[in-house]
């Protein structure tokens, strides 16, 4: 699976992994495992590719071995980099894995990135990718068409940099609409109450709903 998939999204997914990638690398839905090629072996120690196809791993372990790095692992992980390239419209319960994935996996100050299509924001287009979803994952091996994945992402934790863009040229009116994203989680977290909330709302900072992160800031409600 993929070499297609590959010729066609390496031009975003290329540069979007060489310059973000870094450490530990959690390839999540690897397929034959493309995203070897384009690591950076100056800044990733290790290459993790999940796939549960097992017809795919033979082409994962000849480009993983070419780039370098490859490793089996079992057992509890953590890691630096999170990719997804087309992979979150098929994984099943896809908000937990998300959640879990950002939450106990990636290290705080680690990086998730992201090339999925998603649920379009044209109400037309969402309805029939909401039509098609049952017959097209049936098909294709439980992939929606209607998931709003980099939501769920932006939601999972609380991030320092959160980043979502779109594809060059690419309509918002077309069933496969492309989001990437970039998003690296926060290395403090700070909890506060309502009140500190409209104090910091006059200084800069990021808010999310309930969780204030500021940089170099410890402060504790
Ligand atoms: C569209 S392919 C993308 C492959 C690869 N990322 C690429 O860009 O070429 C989706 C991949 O997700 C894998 N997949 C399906 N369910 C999964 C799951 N529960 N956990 C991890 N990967 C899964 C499929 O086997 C398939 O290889």
């Amino acid at each position: 699976m993929g070499d297609g998939i590959d010729e066609n999204s390496r031009d975003v997914t290329g540069p979007l992994i060489t310059q973000n990638a870094y450490g530990m690398v959690l390839d999540i839905g690897a397929g034959h495992g493309h995203t070897a090629n384009y690591l950076d072996i100056n800044r990733v120690t290790k290459y993790v590719a999940l796939e549960p196809n097992t017809h795919m791993h033979e082409e994962i372990r000849k480009i993983a071995n070419k780039a370098g790095n490859l490793i089996r692992t079992r057992g509890p992980l953590s890691v630096d980099t999170v990719v997804c390239v087309l992979s979150l419209c098929t994984v099943p319960s896809p908000e937990e894995t998300i959640n879990r994935i950002s939450n106990e996996l990636l290290n705080p100050g680690g990086v998730f990135l992201l090339y999925e299509h998603v649920l379009s924001p044209c109400a037309d287009v969402a309805w029939w990718q909401w039509f098609w979803s049952p017959i097209w994952s049936k098909a294709f091996d439980g992939c929606r068409l209607d998931r709003p994945t980099y939501v769920w992402v932006r939601k999972a934790t609380n991030w320092e940099v959160d980043k979502v863009w779109t594809q060059e040229g690419e309509p918002e009116e077309h069933l496969f609409w492309h989001q990437i994203g970039k998003f690296v989680k926060a290395t403090q977290v700070i909890l506060l109450g309502e009140f500190c909330i409209d104090f910091f709302n006059n200084y800069e900072c990021t808010i999310i709903p309930g969780i204030i992160a500021i940089n170099d800031f410890q402060l504790y409600s």
